[in-house]
């Protein structure tokens, strides 16, 4: 058992050479923006191995997605950047990282969703965003696979 804990594996295209896989974990720790940060750079470098396969926290593909402040996001092209920092940061030591996409659904708390169509008890009818919301609050409404498609490829 020890033996195969230590031993490769390939995940699609990418090789481990160790089983040893961090769990996504959601820390809140983004920058205005949602921008991932040199907080999280450190603490993603700080858990990668060599050849060891890092999970993100999940990040929001939308802003109609949240279910947690402070996510740090990737549905703007302002969030790549950080994003790259950090994967360059887990690269420069050898480990590996794929990002967990999240959208929570419909049930959340409206603060953390003011455009999204919401279906809560008690509140049947959804509120639907328009393109105005949209331009309002600078979303690429509803494209965040245009964002999510350009993402660097994380082996
Ligand atoms: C603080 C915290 C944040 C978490 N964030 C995520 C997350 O972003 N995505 C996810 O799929 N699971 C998340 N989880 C679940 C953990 O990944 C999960 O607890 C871990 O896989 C261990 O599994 P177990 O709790 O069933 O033993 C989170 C758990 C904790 C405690």
């Amino acid at each position: 058992m020890t033996t195969l804990l230590f031993t490769p594996r390939f995940i699609g295209p990418t090789r481990l050479s160790h089983r040893i896989v961090m769990a996504p974990l959601t820390r809140m720790r983004s920058s205005k923006g949602n921008l991932p940060n040199d907080l999280m750079r450190t603490y993603y470098s700080q858990r990668a191995t060599e050849g060891g396969l890092l999970i993100s926290e999940a990040s929001p593909v939308s802003l109609t997605g949240y279910g947690f402040e402070r996510a740090a996001g990737i549905y703007d092209e302002s969030q790549i950047p950080g994003w790259k920092h950090i994967t360059d940061a887990v690269h420069a030591k050898g480990g590996r990282m794929v990002l967990q996409l999240w959208h929570v659904g419909r049930q959340s708390a409206r603060i953390l969703q003011p455009f999204a169509p919401m279906e809560t008890p008690g509140r049947s009818r959804g509120r639907y965003p328009t393109t105005r919301h949209a331009r309002l609050i600078g979303m690429k409404f509803p494209g965040s696979s245009r964002i999510t498609n350009r993402l660097p490829n994380a082996h």
